[in-house]
């Protein structure tokens, strides 16, 4: 089983990037935590990161037919971006929404997410435990598929 995970823009200066609200874990470190679990899940994982909305689009296109099922931090395109939305609806393919910080605490603009009317589920405020909780939820809905 195949999982892709794409962590999108401004999402390469974690770290350094307001440490306050994201920690200091870095991109890298969060890529090797969860090749470890994928290890002990038996799963393969690769690995995306852009800052380029189009960038993001085609990744979710040409993941059509190799994953079978995608882990995504969308970053401000979570909020913006019906193009992100659209390409996950037309590619079928079950995707976690995933954020590092609870968007529902933080400003009004952020509790908005064009995602997840499209994602199987999101997960957000558990810092780079996030991503290691989409990943068993992406096992399990890639196995058994979505819950109802
Ligand atoms: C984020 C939350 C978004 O609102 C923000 O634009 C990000 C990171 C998170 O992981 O908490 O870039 O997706």
């Amino acid at each position: 089983m195949r999982i892709l995970v794409i962590h999108g823009p401004n999402l390469n200066l974690l770290g350094k990037r307001e440490p306050e609200i994201y920690g200091v874990v870095t991109l890298d470190d969060i890529n090797k935590q969860l090749s470890a679990l994928a290890v002990e899940l038996g799963v393969e994982v690769s690995f995306f990161q852009s800052n380029h909305e189009g960038e993001l689009v085609q990744k979710i296109q040409d993941a059509m037919g190799t994953f079978q099922a995608i882990i995504i931090n969308p970053g401000a395109y979570t909020h913006t971006s019906v193009a992100l939305r659209d390409a996950i609806s037309s590619t079928g393919i079950p995707t976690i929404e995933t954020h590092l910080s609870n968007i529902y605490r933080r400003e009004e603009f952020r509790k908005h997410s064009y995602i997840s009317g499209v994602a199987v589920g999101q997960i957000a405020g558990f810092g780079p435990d996030s991503y290691l909780l989409a990943l068993r939820a992406a096992c399990e809905v890639a196995t058994h598929g979505r819950k109802k």
